[in-house]
């Protein structure tokens, strides 16, 4: 059998998450061998041999067969990626933003090397999704997805609409239980959902493209005009990434603050949960929900991969190379 040796990058709120989450997971025969931090001497839950701020004391050590990266420097965790691929290692890894803006390099170097790159934690954290869409539909029968995508934004409008306390009250509190990124306007101006719906885009439909051919908002603009139109209809605000097939046969993709009936899936989905709806040809609708931000949720995630890697598990990117990969559209107006 397998045995793992893991280059943990991160020990934040994902990484110490996936520190203890392994401990208690012995029979995954994964072990983490070193772990490197960007400050050293700082006081953290695991023993001080075990952490570096040399990255090459992971990346060219021969014993590790296992890159996990779990920071939030794309830049970085891009370098990272890059040099684990060159010295033979799989990579796992949560960095959406990272993965948003580098994918054709990655499916490039994935290509070139044969190596996995597994990144379930990137998008909805808990929910298996990206293995979902990779393998269960066919890009004809995918006729769209709705999804509530990041924790904090549902976490905040929950707060403010139902428990009533004020948008700075809500994000500190978001902050406080770790489901916000370090700069918390990539959550509040839809960046965060934007990269992981950018991700989630290739995984369902094999559309490869930048974020910034993405139409989207976050939720900085909800006013109370917009709170009161939601109560007195009986809606809830939240925000949506979609993606629909037109009737063109192209994908229109978006990530706006929509105002949901109650009897809608997604109506369900609150604080830091998220929720997919998949329409797809006789399937008809399908509801997938769980955590979608948080320490163990998301290691829950990332520890799915490395599990998967026992078995040499990797996305074939089935959309992209095995049928015809979908069109980008933002002419969603035009309907005909
Ligand atoms: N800040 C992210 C969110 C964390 O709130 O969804 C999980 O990706």
């Amino acid at each position: 059998d397998k045995q793992l040796v893991i280059g943990l990058f991160g020990f934040g709120v994902v990484g110490e998450g996936l520190y203890r989450v392994l401990k208690q997971t012995p029979s995954l025969k994964a072990t983490i061998k070193k772990v490197c931090i960007k400050h050293a001497g700082k006081k953290r839950n695991a023993p001080d041999e075990l952490f570096t701020t040399n990255k090459d004391e992971l990346l060219y050590d021969s014993n590790i067969n296992v890159i996990v990266e779990v920071i939030d420097d794309a830049d970085a965790a891009f370098d990272i990626v890059t040099t684990a691929f060159k010295n033979g290692k799989a990579v796992v890894s949560a960095s959406k933003k990272m993965i948003a803006e580098h994918l054709p390099e990655i499916l490039a170097l994935q290509k070139e090397t044969g190596l996995p790159f597994l990144c379930e934690a990137a998008a909805c954290a808990s929910i298996p999704v990206i293995r979902n869409l990779e393998e269960y539909y066919d890009n004809d029968l995918l006729h769209g997805i709705k999804a509530i995508v990041n924790g904090s934004t549902n976490f905040i409008l929950t707060k403010m609409f139902e428990d009533k306390l004020d948008y700075t009250e809500a994000l500190l509190l978001a902050q406080q239980l770790g489901f916000a990124e370090s700069n918390p306007t990539l959550d509040v101006e839809g960046y965060d959902a934007l990269n992981k719906w950018t991700l989630l885009l290739t995984h369902a439909y094999g559309i490869v493209t930048k974020s910034e051919n993405i139409v989207f908002t976050g939720i900085q603009n909800i006013q109370g005009a917009d709170a009161a139109v939601a109560k007195e209809k009986s809606y809830d605000i939240k925000l949506v990434a979609q993606a629909q097939k037109l009737k063109s046969g192209k994908v229109a993709a978006f990530v706006l603050p929509q105002f949901v009936p109650h009897d809608d899936h997604l109506s369900f989905v609150k604080n830091e949960y998220n929720g997919v709806v998949i329409e797809s040809g006789f399937a008809d609708k399908q509801f997938f929900y769980g955590k979608g931000a948080g320490s163990f949720p998301t290691a829950s995630a990332v520890l799915s991969d490395i599990s998967a890697l026992r078995y040499d598990y990797h996305y074939e990117y089935k959309k992209l190379y095995y049928h015809t990969p979908g069109e980008l559209t933002n002419d969603f107006y035009v309907r005909a």
